[in-house]
């Protein structure tokens, strides 16, 4: 059975203030960290063992997912001191996997819904080294472009250019042979984007392409980050209140919002659209549209925030 890595060792700068004591893949959606959706979608592919590659805020991950038994998993963790960019921190977290299996990686904050099963059955039915999950967006200059020929094979790797020659993209989910991981240089920075894939295409290795349109959405900036918390949440209903929340029965909670779990939501509160995670205070009458208030924040009596990242000491509007 194939086993997994996800990357969670970016610094989320484009989410930052949020980002400043969470990292990425754990800020949540749908009232759960980013990477428990992985974890979910890795499980329903029959991946029970994976490695978490760490570095940035490293600590926040470990109290918890733990050794992974609550969602009959097992978790280890990988820590880069200093990161090593993708591809280092590929070959860093596979030395804690002794396998012969297919590897699977996961860029860390990507929520999709493709058949990762399907995925992994086309890598080893082409016996290829490398299968990756393409999709199709609208503009791709800050995507990997991976152009396939007629047999879906992968004839370059294109990361962010400016004047992209298909809008075919990298969808940040690589089915890898393990034995393409060892030639990745142990404890050296390399990018997989930049480095190993160019090269494996240059020399002929066998890389190809799964492409699938199914839901997809990378969450590396705030709007993206609410986007799909409401699509998540609105499959269910109009909002989602997570266990040990209170909200005052007059308060109006619509367009796919969601109140993390220990969040007190006053009387006359509205909130649309927004995202307020755990351990919140929204004080009576205070309006919050098309925001993400972070874990712990409080927003006071009769305020009003439109587009904006709240956090305990701050409040930055969304470009
Ligand atoms: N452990 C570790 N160490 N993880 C890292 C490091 C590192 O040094 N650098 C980045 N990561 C993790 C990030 O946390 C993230 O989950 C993932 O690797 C991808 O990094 P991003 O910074 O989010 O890259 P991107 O969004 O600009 O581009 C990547 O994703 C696109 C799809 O969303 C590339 O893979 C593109 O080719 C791709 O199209
Ligand atoms: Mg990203």
């Amino acid at each position: 059975m194939a086993v997994a890595i996800l990357l969670v060792g970016g610094f989320g700068t484009r989410l930052m203030p949020l980002t400043k004591n969470t990292p990425k893949p754990m800020l949540t959606v749908a009232g759960v960290p980013v990477t428990e959706h992985q974890l979910a979608m890795a499980k329903a592919a029959g991946i029970t063992e994976i490695v978490l590659a760490t570095s940035y805020l490293s600590e926040v991950f470990i109290p918890y997912f733990g050794d992974g038994s609550k969602w009959g998993m097992k978790i280890k963790y990988a820590v880069e001191k200093e990161p090593l960019g993708t591809g280092g921190a590929i070959r860093n977290a596979a030395k804690l996997l002794d396998t012969n299996e297919s590897v699977v990686i996961l860029n860390g904050d990507v929520l999709s819904s493709h058949n990762l099963s399907e995925q992994i059955r086309q890598h080893e039915a082409h016996d290829a080294d490398v299968t990756l999950h393409l999709t199709q967006v609208a503009d791709a200059r800050a995507f990997g472009c991976v152009p396939t020929d007629s047999d879906g094979r992968v004839s370059a790797f294109l990361e962010k250019m400016e004047n992209p020659v298909t809008n075919q993209i990298n969808a940040g989910c690589y089915v890898f042979n393990p034995r393409v991981i060892s030639t990745i240089p142990l404890d050296t920075v390399v990018s997989v984007e930049r480095e190993t894939f160019p090269e494996l295409v240059d020399s002929g290795a066998k890389v190809f392409g799964y492409v699938e349109s199914a839901y997809w959405l990378d969450i590396g900036t705030p709007r993206a980050l609410l986007k799909a918390s409401i699509d998540i949440v609105k499959r269910s209903g109009d909002f989602l209140a997570m266990p040990g929340s209170t909200i005052d029965p007059t308060a109006v909670i619509t367009g796919g919002s969601c109140i993390g779990p220990d969040s007190s939501v006053g009387a006359g509160a509205v909130i649309d659209g927004s995202i307020i995670e755990a351990g919140c205070v929204i004080g009576p009458n205070a309006t919050i549209t098309d925001s993400f208030v972070a874990t712990g924040a409080e927003v006071k009596n009769n305020v009003k925030i439109t587009s904006s990242c709240v956090t305990n000491s701050e409040i930055l509007s969304i470009p």
